[in-house]
């Protein structure tokens, strides 16, 4: 019930009023202000995944690009798209490295809580084939599922990779994953008049707030993005079926 009064009806409007500015940057049309993710970041990088660089028929000849911080803008003619060409490479670059920088960026910039120390189990025997737990082993466990839940949080801060018609992303609604409640699935849900699992709620609020197409359950983005609102539960006491 508290959750209902936090993300209530005035934060529905305020993201609805919040969307339609932010289109702007998809139309290629103006600025748009910063998404939440680049202010809590105070950093002029467009961000991942989103398309960084939106090109606009000016002038025939001309072409204006604009970085989706809303400030930096320029003009090249239309011979020369390089820079467009550009940004969108380094945006496919950094959605297929996300191990580079920008993954630390993104990790502090949302404050993503850290995956289990296993540590304690090196050098113990698992019982399998593969002999004794090294420390390679526990390292590797551990950047491998946080490298999933911080693709999730990538998703979860991107209009653009939500699919959303209206610029809408879920950070505006659930900063840091807020308000989710992983914990309490599966969970009856008035709305869909069925018990609800976690995926079953993004959908919803993929097709109702963000305004895009339900994602598969097998989607990698669906997946990522669980992984990343149950990373953010990381501590709480699993209550399933609890409102
Ligand atoms: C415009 C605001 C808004 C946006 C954007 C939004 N949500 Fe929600 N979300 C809500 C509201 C309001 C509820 C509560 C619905 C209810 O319980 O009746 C909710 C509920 C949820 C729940 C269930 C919470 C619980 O307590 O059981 C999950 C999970 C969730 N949202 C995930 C997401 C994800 C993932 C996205 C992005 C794809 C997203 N939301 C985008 C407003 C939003």
């Amino acid at each position: 019930m508290i959750k209902r009064d936090v993300i209530g009806k005035s934060a529905l409007a305020l993201a609805i009023a919040a969307a339609s500015i932010v289109a702007a940057c998809g139309g290629g049309q103006g600025a748009r202000p910063p998404t939440t993710a680049q202010q809590q970041g105070g950093a002029a990088t467009p961000s991942v995944g989103a398309r960084s660089v939106e090109a606009s028929a000016l002038a025939p000849g001309n072409v204006e690009v604009l970085l989706c911080d809303g400030k930096t803008k320029i003009s090249v003619a239309s011979g020369t798209p390089g820079t467009a060409i550009a940004g969108q490479l380094m945006a496919e670059w950094m959605r297929k490295n996300p191990s580079s920088n920008w993954e630390a960026e993104e990790r502090e910039r949302h404050t993503l809580q850290p995956a289990a120390d296993n540590s304690g189990l090196i050098g113990l025997i698992d019982g399998h084939t593969y002999g004794k737990i090294t420390a390679q082993d526990v390292a590797l466990w551990k950047t491998e599922t946080e490298r999933v839940a911080t693709a999730g949080s990538a998703v979860f801060h991107d209009a653009d990779q939500l699919g959303s018609t209206v610029g809408v992303s879920c950070d505006m609604c659930h900063p840091h994953a807020a308000n989710t409640h992983p914990e309490t699935y599966p969970k009856f849900q008035a709305q869909l008049g069925r018990v609800a699992l976690l995926r079953d709620m993004i959908n919803w609020c993929i097709e109702h707030p963000v305004r895009g197409k339900a994602l598969a359950s097998d989607d990698p983005r669906m997946r990522a993005m669980e992984a990343y609102i149950l990373a953010q539960r990381k501590g709480r006491t699993l209550e399933y079926g609890k409102h």
